[in-house]
């Protein structure tokens, strides 16, 4: 076949993608090449317009690095991070929301004991940080991994400011035979994600803040169990209604309470004053299918 017009090309491309094997690529590619298409024919841009777009894509690939990842913050700038979230997690129920992972978070980050300062040493309010990582049936999850990382008062992750292979503010702690997590840190800050790259140009392009709202990371792990990924956002924030990244849940919002004295989970008594955040969580048994 030859001499394609604007009707005929769409379907040209579909038969050719049509062989693919696995069916899902088959119907993802044939999907990727509609859209593609019907976009290209609702805007008809000019060929520098597309020159630009695809300048724009080399530009977010050449700025990812092991530190930098351009792919997921434009991802998740276009909402498209939190839909995958919302297509792949019900909502309500008795499992402990989602949201995205976001591109700060480090594989292998420094193993911690319980009680241990993540700040050690840096700036901030003194926060201090319990809970207990349960089963959607109920059950304690004891020795659950659970991987905690946070910007500092600043709003600066390690990552971006410490040399490679140097943390702070980040670590995995294991709960305890009862379920139990905790530790102290400082208070997070609110903070701009990173705009220096592609994807601030385009923020800027939309008349768009680049800014999320204050929050410590979760990712939890436990044997039989989804592997949940959260925040836990602070009420009050003045970004909470306009996070960049749509990222915000209603039962991940909580108060950071201003305390003088905490007797924690495991008793001990706290007689300084500091913010405390007591969050529970639950992750789904693997074993039960949720309700459809
Ligand atoms: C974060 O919360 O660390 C984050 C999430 C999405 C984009 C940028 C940062
Ligand atoms: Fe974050």
């Amino acid at each position: 076949m030859r001499d394609f017009s604007e009707q005929t090309l769409t379907q040209a491309v579909l038969d050719r993608v049509a062989h693919a094997s696995n069916p899902r690529t088959r119907e993802m590619l044939q999907g990727i090449v509609r859209h593609l298409h019907a976009f290209v024919r609702e805007f008809r841009p000019t060929e520098a317009e597309w020159a630009a777009a695809i300048e724009f894509l080399t530009r977010t690939g050449h700025m990812c690095d092991e530190r930098r990842q351009e792919f997921i913050l434009l991802s998740d700038t276009l909402g498209v991070s939190m839909m995958v979230d919302t297509i792949n997690h019900a909502r309500g129920g008795a499992v402990t929301e989602t949201t995205v992972l976001g591109p700060f978070y480090v594989n292998g980050a420094p193993a911690l004991e319980n009680g241990a300062d993540i700040a050690d040493g840096l700036a901030g309010e003194p926060l201090f940080v319990e809970g207990i990582v349960r089963s959607s049936d109920g059950a304690v999850l004891r020795d659950a991994k659970v991987d905690v990382w946070q910007s500092d008062d600043d709003g600066h992750y390690d990552l971006q400011l410490a040399e490679p292979g140097k943390f702070f503010l980040r670590g995995r702690l294991r709960t305890d035979a009862l379920g139990r997590f905790w530790f102290w840190s400082i208070m997070p800050h609110s903070y701009p994600i990173p705009t220096d790259g592609p994807v601030g140009e385009l923020l800027a392009a939309a008349g768009r803040h680049a800014f999320r709202p204050a929050h410590v990371h979760f990712m939890i792990a436990a044997p039989g169990h989804e592997k949940l990924v959260t925040h836990v956002f602070v009420k009050g924030d003045d970004y909470i209604d306009s996070d960049v990244v749509f990222g915000v849940k209603d039962s991940l919002v909580t108060d950071f309470e201003q305390r003088t004295g905490t007797v924690s989970l495991a008793g001990e008594q706290i007689d300084r004053p500091h913010r405390y955040l007591r969050y529970d969580f639950s992750l789904r048994n693997s074993q039960v299918r949720p309700a459809a």
